[in-house]
């Protein structure tokens, strides 16, 4: 009879936060704002993606984005969808997104207290051949909107108030931490809402996947070729890994905390800060697997404890199940 329950008595995720932010006293809503403006972000970049091929989205933009890549025509729409999203839900005051080489300050009549950086559309690679893309957002509070500088975002991940990632594959996800626990909501398209569908995500504390981006191989640090060749031919005579990689990290992340197992983009000797991006890409998905009871490191620490210097650093990042993370911390231990 639950189930009859649930039918009829839908946990949307406006409802869903607006429960958790009941539990604080000094709320005002503003956060459910903030969040519903996401969302909308979200929804709408899913609709452009599903209709990429007749909406003639697809290609390339004739424009060269900060980090040298060349824009997709949905990179450039997402980027702008979520920035008027998040300017007009007037409770933002800087904006960090992938796609923009400055941060943006929100002009002061239109200011709230939150900070968001995202990566609008993340997997962009992955377009043109229909595989799963998605965006990832942080969210930080600012100490004064009044007085906002470039500071206030070159904070440690472990200072977000929250973190999540919406993923445009064979249905529209949408994972999101305030801080306790992670959360899946499913988009019913007939309804255009989230649906709460995958409560309190825990991810296995260990897996049995491995993903990386191989052809790198040849410039890896020591310890994660010797890691990796342990995931093909284990020396304590379990069973070899399966490799899986997307090459989307939202859909790469999503397949590791729902089955376990880990994801790495270290450091090599070509990229030795890796390739993702700390901001926008390394925080929100640390600050994740860390709530499902995963971990996240990048070789040398936690990743969370990071101090940005740059709004577009890079970073190495391994994260997944807590236990799979400590057997490559231990291969970083015993090549010191
Ligand atoms: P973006 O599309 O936002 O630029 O990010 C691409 C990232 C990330 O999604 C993925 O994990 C990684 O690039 C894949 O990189 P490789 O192609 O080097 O494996
Ligand atoms: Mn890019
Ligand atoms: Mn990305
Ligand atoms: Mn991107």
């Amino acid at each position: 009879h639950e189930g009859e329950a649930k039918r009829t008595d839908l946990m949307t995720i406006t409802r869903f936060v607006l429960n958790e932010q009941s539990k604080y006293p000094e709320s005002r809503g503003d956060f459910t704002i903030l969040l519903n403006h996401i969302v909308l972000g979200c929804k709408y970049v899913c609709s452009a993606v599903n209709k990429a091929g007749l909406a003639k989205l697809l290609g390339l933009a004739g424009e060269t984005n900060v980090q040298g890549e060349e824009q997709k025509k949905l990179d450039v729409l997402s980027n702008e969808v979520f920035v008027n999203a998040l300017i007009s839900s007037g409770r933002t005051c800087l904006l960090v997104s992938e796609e923009l080489e400055e941060a943006v300050f929100v002009k002061p009549k239109q200011r709230g207290k939150y900070i968001v950086v995202f990566d609008p559309l993340d997997g962009s690679s992955n377009i043109e051949c229909g595989v799963s893309i998605g965006t990832i957002f942080g969210i930080y509070a600012a100490k004064d909107k009044d007085k906002i500088t470039l500071d206030d975002v070159l904070q440690p991940g472990n200072r977000m108030l929250a973190a999540g990632y919406c993923m445009y594959g064979s249905s529209c996800m949408f994972v999101i931490s305030t801080g306790h626990g992670v959360n899946g909501f499913t988009l019913d398209p007939s309804l255009g809402e989230f649906i709460l569908t995958h409560p309190n995500i825990k991810i296995p504390k260990k897996g049995n996947i491995y993903s990386v981006n191989e052809g790198n191989a040849k410039n890896w640090e020591k310890p994660i070729t010797e890691y990796v060749d342990n995931c093909k031919f284990p020396q304590d005579g379990s069973s070899p890994k399966s490799l899986r990689y997307v090459g989307s990290m939202v859909a790469d992340i999503h397949r590791t905390l729902l089955y376990g197992g880990i994801f790495m983009y270290p450091a090599d000797k070509k990229s030795p800060d890796g390739k993702l991006r700390l901001l926008y890409e390394v925080f929100p998905m640390s600050y994740l697997m860390e709530q499902a009871g995963g971990q996240a490191f990048t070789g040398k620490g936690r990743a969370l404890d990071l101090v940005p210097k740059k709004i577009h650093e890079r970073s190495p990042v391994i994260l997944g199940s807590y236990d799979d993370v400590e057997h490559v911390k231990a291969f970083y231990a015993a090549s010191k």
